[in-house]
């Protein structure tokens, strides 16, 4: 079968290429197992490799594209010109030599599937990183101590890999951060207490981890915050009444955890909140009666609690009623 490979093409001399970046990227290329790419391009100079974007100015290496997957979202992430695709296997590891790029912004390597080893600690080197995506792999180890010294990151995707140790402190450092996916692997130990730092912070996937300890309340103070998934962890305590007041929260799944307490009556009281799911919790005492014509919900997912009394009567009062599964529970009809 025939790669489709998306030759990047450079207008100016590629002998200029500072020959230490070729040769770094040629490493980071070997270690990943990419015979491929040294036989397809066999002679050419690092800027018109596949997936290689060089600054047009310095012939610097500025990013490494390199995705296994052409999905659609795939794509929404990313410059789509520089999307890659082919049928390579590629099985090996993220090499340290990447940490020679120190004009790199960008480096995305997803969806290889057996790409392995750790993630290199140098890494935290490339203070130029703005993106970091290497999802969908078999990385494990644990991500970097001093990951807060990427001051201009804006996305960190680890997610679906084999990552274990726990969220290192100096996260909530990562003060451009707008994503941050750790979801499907094995990291535990708790959330950061001061998680409330990363101002830039909207989507915060944690879920499918072993996450301990509670919620922090310091999350409130995150006003970009829309999407907040905890889900599937052994997260406990109550939900922090705060909660409620985060302006922009769209999406919060904290679904398969061992949360206890009462629901909070705020949560309701957010209007802009449409997919809620709590199942499969611990959560006890009333459903708040604190529903208003303002709520617009897609999904309210109480399912699997201790929830008592009555189906509250302002529920009636939402504008919209999406999914709605207040099941084994205690409720009962009003
Ligand atoms: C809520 O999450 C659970 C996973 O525990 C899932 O099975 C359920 O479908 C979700 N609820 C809705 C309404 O999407």
């Amino acid at each position: 079968m025939v790669s489709s490979i998306l030759l990047l093409i450079n207008s100016f001399s590629v002998n200029a290429t500072p020959s230490n970046d070729r040769k770094a990227v040629a490493a980071f290329r070997d270690a990943l197992g990419g015979g491929a790419i040294t036989t397809a391009t066999a002679g050419e100079e690092v800027c018109v490799w596949p997936g290689i974007v060089c600054d047009p100015d310095t012939l610097r290496v500025t990013d490494i594209v390199l995705r296994a997957d052409d999905s659609p979202v795939n794509q929404a992430l990313g410059n789509e010109k520089l999307h890659f695709s082919g049928d390579w296997h590629w099985t090996g590891l993220i090499s340290d030599s990447l940490c020679l790029l120190d004009q790199l912004t960008t480096l995305i390597v997803t969806d290889w599937i057996s790409i392995s080893g750790e993630i290199p600690a140098c890494i935290t080197s490339l203070t130029n990183l703005r993106i970091l995506d290497l999802s969908g792999n078999r990385i494990s180890g644990e991500i970097p101590a001093d990951i807060g010294k990427l001051s201009q990151l804006i996305v960190l995707n680890l997610a679906d890999n084999q990552i274990s140790g726990s969220m290192p402190p100096s996260v909530v450092d990562l003060s451009s951060l707008r994503l941050l996916d750790l979801s499907n692997n094995k990291i535990s130990g708790e959330i950061p207490s001061d998680i409330g730092n990363m101002k830039m912070l909207s989507r915060a996937i944690l879920g499918e981890n072993q996450l301990t300890g509670s919620i922090p309340a310091s999350i409130a103070a995150l006003s970009r915050m829309a999407d907040l998934d905890l889900s599937t962890n052994q997260i406990s305590g109550s939900i922090p009444e705060e909660i409620g007041s985060m302006p922009v929260l769209s999406v919060l799944n904290l679904y398969s955890n061992q949360l206890s307490g009462e629901i909070p009556a705020s949560l309701f009281g957010n209007k802009g909140l449409s997919h809620l799911n709590l199942s499969r919790n611990s959560l006890e005492g009333n459903v708040p009666d604190s529903f208003s014509p303002e709520n617009y919900f897609i999904v309210l997912d109480l399912s699997y609690n201790k929830l008592t009394g009555e189906i509250p009567k302002s529920i009636s009062s939402v504008k919209y009623m999406g999914a709605l599964d207040l099941s084994n529970n205690e409720i009962v009809e009003a």
